[in-house]
């Protein structure tokens, strides 16, 4: 009798937390739809041949549009393919062909390593879900492209031309993200050479990436005669020996993605790993939205990356689906995930139709500190869906 009477609390318990995360994803994708709605008439209003893509609000709470070359430009065609994916409303599937085409000539880019970014997240997502054969050579073209940044003496990806004063071979921890379009090129040619790159890449980060205590480095810098580590520093976090938030993130999504395409067990391990740091991290805080910079001297009177809690949850979703047992994984998503759509959003109809408020780019060089960031949305409308199809 008590046996049962516990097993119907238990359900009816089960049975809210399912209803509330379910109201979480529809109520927060009916949010975005609404907010993104707002945010194509300002881009159609505002876009020129040079600004194409929104990133963020300056401090008169404008839009900011960036060129295509900017790593952000894929973001925004890509919550408009997400959209598209959850409504398969035509409305947005001809905003996110339209917005999709004006980043055409970054297939050619080679000045920049973050090809993935801009290309996977934009034509990638189309290919997935239209299988326009059109989007299919951009995103080989991008790979074969990308692939002359290869050094097989360091065996990654460089990162960075700029600062070349200061770093000789920077790789960025960041840089995880691009191998996705790597992968995706190999599948789609059966040309082995992407997924070699990729996996020397993600090996070679494996090695000199992370500290003994699981945090990450932000940029390595490699002697491209040698392949020997000359450096490692930061760019965007605290100080060259902290942990900068948005660059575990990158890790954690970087090995689980790695670990979907190759099914190495180093990757998969490698990101329980960083899962169980995050989790045990004295300083992640209880809603589960990270500090900029897990070493920040200031916290808790730090500011908020709604982007790295938003970027955490997608990943920490598919985790749970290469390790279903760790439950802890899919309980720390969802409270991530509750914690950005009940308490990091923007006013509806406000701030240029952004979702999430409290992301931070760059705290050192003073730019984009707590406001919105179009890779906070995506990420997030990722999560959304992730975490609704996987167990
Ligand atoms: N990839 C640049 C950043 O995370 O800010």
């Amino acid at each position: 009798m008590i046996r049962t009477g516990f097993l119907v609390i238990v359900m009816v318990l089960l049975s809210r937390v399912g209803r509330s995360q379910a109201t979480d994803v529809e109520q927060a994708v009916r949010f975005t739809e609404a907010q993104a709605t707002l945010q194509l008439e300002e881009v159609r209003r505002l876009n020129t041949p040079e600004r194409v893509s929104p990133r963020t609000l300056d401090a008169a709470g404008r839009l900011v549009l960036v060129p295509a070359g900017d790593w952000t430009s894929g973001f925004f065609p890509g919550i408009l393919w997400q959209l598209y994916g959850f409504t398969k409303k035509s409305k947005w599937l001809d905003a996110a062909r339209e917005a999709t085409a004006k980043l055409e000539n970054e297939q050619y880019n080679g000045r920049t390593h973050d090809m993935g970014f801009k290309i996977y997240c934009s034509y990638g997502q189309g290919y997935r879900l239209t299988g326009d054969t059109a989007y299919r050579a951009v995103v080989i073209r991008s790979a074969q492209t990308l692939a002359t940044r290869f050094n097989p003496v360091i065996g990654c990806i460089r990162s960075w031309d700029h600062n070349r004063d200061t770093w000789e071979f920077p790789v960025i921890i960041d840089n995880m993200l691009n191998l996705e379009l790597l992968f995706a090129a190999t599948r789609l040619t059966g040309d082995s050479t992407f997924y070699r790159i990729a996996v020397s890449h993600a090996n070679t980060t494996l090695k000199n990436h992370f500290r003994p205590d699981g945090g990450t480095y932000h940029v390595i810098d490699y002697d491209p005669k040698t392949g020997e580590v000359k450096n490692r520093n930061t760019h965007q976090g605290y100080s060259d020996e902290s942990t900068w938030a948005r660059g575990q993130a990158w890790a954690l999504y970087g090995y689980t993605m790695c670990y979907r395409e190759t099914k190495d067990q180093r990757y998969l391990s490698k990101a329980l790993d960083i899962a169980a740091w995050l989790m045990n991290h004295p300083h992640f805080p209880a809603d589960g939205v990270p500090y900029w910079d897990f070493d920040a001297p200031g916290i808790p009177h730090e500011p908020r990356d709604a982007s790295a809690a938003a970027v955490i949850a997608s990943a920490l979703y598919e985790l749970h689906g290469f390790a279903p047992g760790n439950l802890e994984l899919r309980s720390l998503a969802d409270r991530i995930v509750h914690s950005l759509v009940t308490g990091y959003t923007a006013p509806a109809g406000t701030h240029g139709g952004f979702t999430l408020l409290h992301s931070t780019g760059s705290k050192p060089a003073g730019s984009e500190v707590d406001v919105p960031l179009i890779y906070a949305d995506y990420y997030l409308l990722e999560a959304l869906a992730r975490g609704k199809t996987t167990p």
